[in-house]
């Protein structure tokens, strides 16, 4: 049934706008002509309450903790499907059959070397580069290899858009690998065809030339569902910054580069660094979280891994990672007193007035960190897994942009707070 416009009075005169009505209910007043109509536009800075694209990727109800990719509950794809399988359903929409599985994981698989014109790139790095930094420039310097990908002519890009995207799901794995063995002066390790995708991870990352890391079933299940909970979660800031460039044209690899820099910052994906560091702190200071909690009722401190955008609600992902980090501990024979701090500033949290009233419940990197810091990987790469995890998202975003035709440049207005027109004044005058 189509539904009622939605009426907007300004000054003396009222606005017919559309109303637009999604598959999961979801209303939003469509504004695209309210500025020719009316002169106004709409602000909302966040852009917390603004739609900026339909897509039909991912589905969040923040009110209720429901995440699904495609349709697909995120708790029935954690239990029975796994990260590549699960990339496949999140880029195509759809999961894969039988042959068409097997010849995306061997394309995966067969994607897996770096030109050795790379080396060169990360030996220009100092050891103190950032990870995040050396991924997103070796994303973009990845792409300089492929001219034929990436022309920045949509309908090239696309014709080249299934290799692309194994490249990437591919080498964003051997580009970390790789930046981890540079800096620790480390030779280069490539995997393995008998292992999956998390097992030649961690071979890549952790085996020597004379012996091979010994993957454990456990460990490498876990990080592959690190991977698959973060293989999409709509419009997030870097998913969006993959959005805006690619709405200008650019080519995947350039976008997904993009959404690397987006993904680093400490409110976003750089939380689950954060949150180790909050957790060592607290540790080293012989707080068992109750002055770290005082200090964020007085605005000293943040919570980090608590609170969401979008969840105000138990994040789903969050409950999952949560029950694998005892197990991963046990599997690798760890204690870790962090993981004691975690848990009793979560009870406390969720007890405690300032943070129920604010609705902020654990998030997906509040326990995820626990895991990556038991399996050996530095503090500094955890973001960088949530990339290797972000990419298919990125892929699917990427793609839902490139392949509609009437899609327009990404370019907000303002309010300009400057000052008005002013009158150059000579240097003999001022
Ligand atoms: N600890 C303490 N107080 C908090 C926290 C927190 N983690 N998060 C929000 N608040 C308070 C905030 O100070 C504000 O209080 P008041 O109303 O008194 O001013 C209120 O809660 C609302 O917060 P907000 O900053 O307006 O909320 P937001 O939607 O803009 O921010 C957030 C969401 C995720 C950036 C924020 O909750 C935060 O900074 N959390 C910690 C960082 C973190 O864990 N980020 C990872 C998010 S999940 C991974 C991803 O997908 O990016």
């Amino acid at each position: 049934m189509p539904q009622a416009p939605a009426k907007l009075s300004i000054e003396d005169k009222v606005y017919e706008l559309p109303v637009i009505i999604g598959t999961e209910n979801e209303k939003a007043v469509d504004i695209r002509n309210l500025r020719a109509q009316s002169g106004f536009i709409a602000y909302d800075d966040g852009y917390a309450n603004t739609g900026a694209c339909e897509s039909a990727v991912t589905y969040i109800d923040g009110d209720a903790g429901i995440l699904r990719y495609r349709g697909y509950p995120i708790e029935e794809l954690a239990e029975k499907s796994y990260f590549i399988e699960t990339a496949f359903l999140v880029i195509y929409g759809r999961l894969p059959g039988a042959s068409e599985l097997t010849s995306f994981r061997s394309k995966i698989l067969g994607s897996a070397l770096i030109h050795e014109g790379m080396r060169s790139h990360f030996a220009g790095f100092p050891a103190t580069a950032h990870p995040m930094a050396v991924l997103s420039s070796m994303l973009n310097t990845l792409g300089c290899y492929y001219p034929e990908m990436v022309t920045n002519d949509r309908e090239n890009d696309l014709a080249h858009l299934d290799t692309a995207a194994t490249m990437l799901l591919s080498k964003v794995r051997t580009l970390t690998a790789m930046a981890f063995r540079v800096r620790n002066g480390l030779p280069i390790v490539y995997p393995k065809p008998a292992y999956n995708y998390s097992e030649n991870f961690l071979h890549m990352m952790f085996s020597q030339p004379y012996a091979d890391y010994p993957v454990h079933p456990d460990v490498a299940k876990a990080l592959d569902l690190i991977f698959l909970l973060h293989a999409d979660h709509e419009q997030n800031c870097s998913t969006s910054t993959v959005r805006m460039v690619a709405s200008g044209g650019a080519n995947l690899f350039a976008s997904a580069s993009a959404g690397v820099c987006a993904l680093w910052g400490p409110l976003h994906g750089g939380a689950n660094q954060a949150v180790i560091e909050m957790l060592e702190k607290i540790h080293a200071d012989g707080d068992d979280g109750t002055r770290f909690i005082q200090a964020c009722h007085e605005g000293k401190g943040k919570l980090m891994g608590f609170g969401h955008r979008v969840y105000k609600n138990y994040d789903p992902r969050a409950k999952i990672i949560k029950a694998q980090c005892d197990k991963v501990l046990a599997a690798l024979g760890r204690k870790d007193p962090l993981l004691d701090i975690a848990r009793k500033l979560e009870e406390r949290a969720l007890s405690d007035d300032y943070f129920k009233s604010r609705n902020l419940y654990p998030n997906v990197d509040f326990y995820s960190g626990i895991i990556l810091r038991a399996i050996g990987i530095p503090t500094d790469m955890f973001t960088v897994i949530f990339a290797i995890g972000r990419m298919p998202g990125w892929i699917a975003q990427w793609k839902e942009i490139a392949e509609n035709p009437k899609q327009k440049i990404h370019r907000p207005r303002q309010i300009y707070t400057g000052e008005t027109l002013r009158k150059y004044v000579p240097i003999a005058q001022r």
